[in-house]
């Protein structure tokens, strides 16, 4: 039985909170979540009781690591409905989209070929296929987004085409909030013979990955927007595919053997692609965060983000002084204007509340664009908000006008 009292305990941060008279209310879950205890010791317990290194060593405390290294990976596969062999560990979402598009881009895209894209990707999603479309003179398309910025079936079928490649995009959109309908989407890219890679940083945390299910070709997220440490990520790939790509980086660890000639024979995947040492401890907090996030479950995390996101919802759109660029979204993201206060300065208004939102183009900058604003305020929540916490930045926002907004900075 979920209850919020008692997770807030969970968190060092939010506990504290709890016993001060400053309020914290922590509303920018999308940038990073909070930590629970868990994770917290499980990362310290990595320095004070086996720090040693992984897969060198021929010591009890080194297998014993190694061992725990690899039962994440174990954790992460079945947590995302994966192989074991699958799942890569990386330096974080932005990392893996990297890799993938390095590694495919290089040896797969052509001349002429087409990525497919929409104008509400994440910087770390769309850049590095640009710079795959400038060597390999391919190009890059997008999926017209509804007047909204939503992303429908309809429109992806008209924006397939046998030239597209590639497609990329963000399963829940860092701004807006949609859900992307996944499954139906690779289902029309494979009939076109088109790899899907999705950016899952927003969606892992909040609602249960099924990447065999859906039929994902890739799949790329962060540690530390679910709960876990930073410093770690992942890329899932089908197996055929991670073993035909390169790894964009090389060195110990990666490799089988090599020879003063350059020859170098790679590891199998997901070795192959973890050169050097990792973030042990932040792999191992990756493992505390899952048994987490397994431990609430995402039947209430869903249920629990949706309440608090319709509560916001129905208060705030009542105010005619609050536009409002995704009433319809149905995750935890909630992406407003208070109309004439340019987003930093309200953010700055907030703050004076105690109230943490991100302000400004959310590292999604063609999408502002279309929305037709230079930035926007992001409220993105998690099960361990409040109803209170709710009506605290409702308050705010009725209240809020820009000569209160300028006084503060002045
Ligand atoms: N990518 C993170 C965000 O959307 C930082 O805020």
């Amino acid at each position: 039985m979920f209850e919020v009292n008692k997770v807030r305990q969970d968190f060092p941060l939010l506990k504290k909170a709890g016993e001060s008279s400053k309020p914290l209310i922590y509303l920018d879950n999308a940038a990073t979540t909070l930590k629970p205890q868990s994770v917290i010791d499980a990362v310290t317990r990595y320095y004070t009781d086996y720090s040693v290194n992984i897969h060198r060593g021929d010591y009890d405390l080194s297998y014993q690591v190694s061992d725990y290294y690899e039962k994440t990976r174990k954790t992460v596969a079945s947590f995302i409905q994966a192989d074991v062999n699958e799942v890569v560990f990386t330096a974080g979402a932005s990392a893996s989209l990297n890799l993938v598009a390095y590694g495919y881009g290089e040896k797969y895209i052509q001349e002429n070929d087409v990525i497919l894209s929409t104008e509400s990707e994440h910087a770390s999603s769309i850049l590095p296929w640009f710079r795959v479309a400038s060597q390999k003179k391919a190009s890059i398309e997008y999926v017209p987004l509804t007047e909204d910025g939503q992303i429908t079936i309809e429109n992806f079928k008209h924006a397939m085409h046998a030239k597209v490649k590639v497609v990329v995009i963000a399963h829940i959109s860092n701004v807006l909030g949609y859900v992307v309908p996944i499954k139906e989407l690779t289902e029309i890219a494979h009939s076109f013979g088109a790899i899907v890679i999705v950016d899952g940083a927003q969606s892992v945390p909040h609602i249960q990955t099924r990447v065999k299910d859906w039929d994902i070709d890739f799949l790329a997220f962060s540690a530390h927007k679910m709960y876990g440490p930073t410093g770690v990520g992942v890329l899932y790939g089908k197996y055929q595919l991670l073993d035909s790509i390169e790894p964009y980086y090389l060195g110990g660890g990666s490799n089988a053997r090599f020879d003063r000639c350059g020859n170098i024979t790679l590891k199998n995947p997901p070795y192959k692609f973890e050169a050097g040492t990792p973030a042990i401890e932040a792999v191992l907090g990756l493992k505390a965060a899952i048994e987490y996030i397994e431990s609430i479950g995402f039947d209430a995390i869903e249920k629990v983000e949706h309440e608090l996101r319709t509560y916001l919802i129905n208060h705030l759109k009542e105010f005619k002084h609050i536009k409002l660029y995704n009433p319809d979204a149905t995750s935890g993201i909630v992406t407003l204007n208070a109309i004439g206060i340019p987003s930093q300065d309200a953010a700055i208004y907030l703050n004076s509340k105690g109230i943490m939102v991100r302000a400004g183009n959310h590292c999604a900058k063609i999408l502002l664009d279309v929305l037709k604003t230079p930035d926007t305020i992001r409220i993105s929540l998690s099960f361990y908000n409040t109803k209170e916490e709710c009506d605290a930045i409702i308050e705010a926002l009725r209240e809020i006008t820009l000569e209160k907004c300028i006084d503060l900075i002045f």
